[in-house]
C-alpha cells in the first residue's frame, strides 16, 4: 500500500468523527445563550429521565404489585370464607367481616355468565391497577373472574364465578396501589422549573456583557459611535478593557496618519500653488506644457489626499432625492464622454448625508468612467435598504483583488500600465462613507462585463 493510501486508511475514523461533530454542530443552536441553556437543561432532563424511569419502572411497579397481591389475597380469603362457611338466609356475618376486616363489600349474585371483559384503552393500559390487579388475582384465585377497575373512579369491582353463584366484591382502588406517586413527579417538575428559571436568570446576566462587547466591536468596525462600559464576569470585563485599549490605539494611529497626511498635503499644496504661479508667469513655450500638466495632476492628487484626511466632516443627514443625484452624476459623466443610463425603482427620497454620499457615488462613477465607456446606474429600494449599483464595461477586477482595492493607496492601474493615474484613495473614501452610513460597498462582476460596485445602506 502506498503511503497516502495508508494515511487515508488511518484517517477515516477521524473523518467520520469530524463529519459527525459537524452534523451535530449544525443541529445545535448557534447562539451563546441558547447553547448555555442547553448545557444546563440537557443534563437535567437526562438525570430526571433516568430517575423517573428507575423510580416508575422498579419501585412503583413493585409496590403496586405487592399491594395488589394483598388485595387479591383478601379476595381469596373472602371466597374461601364463603365456600367454607356459606351464610344462611339473613346471615350478614360474612358481609360484615369482609367489610370491616378486608374493606371489601361482598354481595352474592345468582349464578350466570360473567359480563364480557372491559375493553382496553390507552388510559387503562397506563393505569397501574388495571395492569397489576388482574395479574395478581389470576395468580391467587384459579377461577373465572371479571374486573372493572375503570368505571367508578374510586372503586374496583370484581366478580368471581364460584360455580353455584357469582360473588360481587367492591373495594377501594387506593388499596391496590400507591396513589401519591404524582406528588413525586410534581416535586420533580417543580424543582426543574425553579432550577430552569434560576439558570435562565443567571445565564442572561452572564451573557449580556458578552453580547454587548460583540455589539460594540461591530459598531467600531463600522465606524459608528457607541457607548460601552465593560461589566460582568472577570474574564469578560478583561476582554472589554482590552477591546477599549485596542480601540484607543487604533484611533490614535488613524489620527496620527490623518494628521500627517493633512500636514504634508497642506504644505505641498502651498508650494505647488507657488510653482503654478511661476509657471504661469513664464512665457508660453512648448516645453512647459507637460510641466504644467504634471503640476495639475499633482494638485488633483493632493486634493484627494486632503479629502481623505478630512473624512466626511460631521455633515448632517437630510432627506435626499437619490434619483436627482444619479441624474446629476449622469450628466457630469456624459460631459466627460461616457454613455450613461440611469434606472431607478421604489421610493428613493431617503435620509442621507448628501455631500458625502454624492462623493461616494462620484468616486465609483469616476472609476467606471476611467475604465469603461458605458456606465449603468441602478438604484433600488428594498424595505429598509437602498442599493445603488454602478456598472461598467471595463476590464473589471479579479475576485482576489476585490478586497485589496479598498485599501488606501492601493492601485491596480500601475500593473495594468494605465497612463492616467489616481491616488488609489477613491474606493477607500467611498467605503468609509458607506460604512459611516451603516452600510457597505461590495464589488462583483457586472452583467455588462466590467465591474459592478454596489453601495447598500440602511434607511
Ligand atoms: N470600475 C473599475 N474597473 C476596473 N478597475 C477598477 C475599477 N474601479 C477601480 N478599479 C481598480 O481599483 C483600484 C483602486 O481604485 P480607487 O478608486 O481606490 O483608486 P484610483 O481610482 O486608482 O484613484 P482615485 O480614485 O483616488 O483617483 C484602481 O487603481 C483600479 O485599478
Ligand atoms: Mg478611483
Amino acid at each position: 500500500m502506498s503511503a497516502p493510501a495508508i494515511k487515508a486508511q488511518f484517517s477515516r475514523p477521524r473523518l467520520i468523527w469530524r463529519e459527525f461533530t459537524r452534523a451535530l454542530a449544525d443541529l445545535l443552536p448557534k447562539g451563546l445563550y441558547a447553547r448555555s441553556l442547553l448545557i444546563v437543561i440537557a443534563p437535567m432532563v437526562l438525570l430526571q429521565t433516568a430517575v423517573a424511569y428507575i423510580f416508575m419502572e422498579r419501585h412503583w411497579e413493585l409496590v403496586t404489585h405487592r399491594l395488589s397481591a394483598a388485595v387479591a389475597r383478601d379476595i381469596g380469603a373472602a371466597i374461601e370464607l364463603y365456600r367454607e362457611y356459606p351464610p344462611g338466609p339473613g346471615d350478614d356475618r360474612l358481609k360484615t367481616i369482609c367489610a370491616d376486616r378486608f374493606l371489601i363489600d361482598v354481595e352474592v349474585l345468582p349464578p350466570g355468565p360473567l359480563p364480557p371483559p372491559m375493553p382496553k384503552t390507552f388510559f387503562s393500559e397506563l393505569d397501574p391497577v388495571t395492569r397489576a390487579l388482574p395479574d395478581e388475582i389470576s395468580k391467587q384465585i384459579h377461577r373465572p373472574f371479571w374486573i372493572d377497575s375503570v368505571g367508578r373512579s374510586g372503586l374496583v369491582e370484581i366478580r368471581v364465578d364460584i360455580g353455584d353463584s357469582v360473588l360481587r366484591m367492591i373495594t377501594h382502588r387506593n388499596l391496590a396501589y400507591e396513589p401519591n406517586v404524582h406528588i413525586f413527579i410534581l416535586w420533580m417538575l417543580g424543582a426543574s422549573i425553579v432550577l430552569l428559571a434560576v439558570a435562565i436568570l443567571f445565564l442572561r446576566n452572564q451573557i449580556r456583557p458578552i453580547l454587548r462587547l460583540a455589539e460594540a466591536a461591530e459598531h467600531f468596525g463600522m465606524g459608528r459611535d457607541f457607548d460601552f462600559r465593560p461589566h460582568g464576569a472577570r474574564e469578560v470585563r478583561q476582554a472589554g478593557y482590552a477591546f477599549l485599549e485596542m480601540k484607543k490605539r487604533v484611533e490614535r494611529t488613524v489620527e496620527q496618519r490623518t494628521a500627517m497626511l493633512n500636514g504634508v498635503s497642506h504644505d505641498l499644496r502651498t508650494i505647488l500653488t507657488r510653482f503654478k504661479l511661476s509657471l504661469a508667469l513664464i512665457e508660453e513655450e512648448a516645453e512647459i506644457e507637460p510641466l504644467q500638466k504634471d503640476v495639475e495632476e499633482m494638485q488633483r492628487m493632493l486634493e484627494a489626499y486632503l479629502a481623505f484626511a478630512r473624512g466626511d466632516g460631521g455633515e448632517a443627514a437630510a432627506p435626499t432625492d437619490l434619483k436627482a443625484m444619479l441624474e446629476e452624476l449622469k450628466s457630469d459623466a456624459e460631459r466627460q464622454g461616457a454613455e450613461v443610463s440611469v434606472q431607478t425603482s421604489g421610493a428613493l427620497t431617503v435620509k442621507l448625508r448628501p455631500n458625502a454620499f454624492k462623493r461616494c457615488l462620484a468616486n465609483l462613477v469616476g472609476n467606471a468612467l476611467r475604465h469603461g465607456a458605458h456606465i449603468a446606474l441602478h438604484a433600488t429600494r428594498e424595505q429598509r435598504f437602498v442599493s445603488v449599483h454602478v456598472d461598467d464595461d471595463g476590464p473589471g477586477i479579479a475576485p482576489e483583488h476585490r478586497e485589496d482595492v479598498f485599501r488606501p493607496f492601493y492601485r491596480l492601474d500601475e500593473a495594468r500600465n494605465q497612463d492616467e493615474s489616481g491616488a488609489g484613495l477613491g474606493l477607500a473614501i467611498a467605503r468609509d462613507i458607506a460604512r459611516a452610513h451603516g452600510g457597505d460597498i461590495t464589488l462583483a462582476t457586472s452583467p455588462m462585463g466590467g465591474l459592478r460596485a454596489s453601495v447598500r445602506v440602511p434607511v
